[in-house]
């Protein structure tokens, strides 16, 4: 079959094209605008997945944004959850009275995303709100609300437009899906 692609032991097929990603940021975009009005935003993107949503996201919004990055782990190179996350590296910037949006890549069990809630309000934040591109209601287990999701999908494993796996994969321009053999 055609374009079909090899990361390490795996196989994936094509899934969401660069164009319905592409319709899907600036859809999420447009949410967001409206939300937030003119009022100064501070960007919060979880690294490293989410770095090329993030990019793509900030560059359609059209209010002040400051953007901060924090690197977090869950996954440690395989296709699941480890269920424990790790702070690779933390900011140091005071949220007080602040509009906050977390960028997330994927939400998968949504460990990763309460974990940075968390985080957030605690460096003072009045007010968070949560983005990602993908989101899997199957594997979710926290009762946080997502307020801007791209696509909802099933409980597949993807890789691309910032996802990897055991880090390759991530410069993909196209989201694509491990293939059932
Ligand atoms: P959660 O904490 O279970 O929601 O997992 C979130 C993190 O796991 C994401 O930020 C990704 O780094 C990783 N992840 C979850 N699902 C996938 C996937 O299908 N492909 C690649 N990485 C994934
Ligand atoms: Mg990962």
């Amino acid at each position: 079959m055609e374009n079909i692609i090899t990361l390490h032991d795996l196989s994936f097929e094509p899934y969401i094209s660069e164009n319905q990603i592409k319709d899907a940021v600036k859809e999420l975009a447009n949410k967001i605008n409206s939300e937030f009005g003119g009022e100064e935003l501070h960007i919060v993107s979880a690294l490293t997945g989410s770095f090329i949503f993030t990019a793509d996201l900030v560059r359609e919004l059209e209010m002040p944004c400051q953007i901060h990055f924090v690197k977090v782990s869950s996954y440690h190179g395989g296709t699941s959850s480890t269920g424990t996350i790790r702070l690779e590296s933390d900011i140091q910037v005071d949220f007080s009275n602040k509009n906050v949006l977390i960028t997330e890549d994927i939400v998968d069990t949504g460990l990763t995303a309460s974990f940075l809630f968390e985080l957030i309000k605690n460096k003072g934040a009045k007010n968070i709100k949560l983005a990602t591109l993908l989101y899997k209601p199957e594997a979710y287990k926290e009762a946080l609300n997502i307020d801007f999701i791209g696509f909802s999908i099933p409980n597949e494993f993807v890789v691309g437009y910032g996802l990897d796996y055991k880090e390759i994969g991530r410069n993909i321009k196209e989201i694509y899906k491990l293939k059932q053999s």
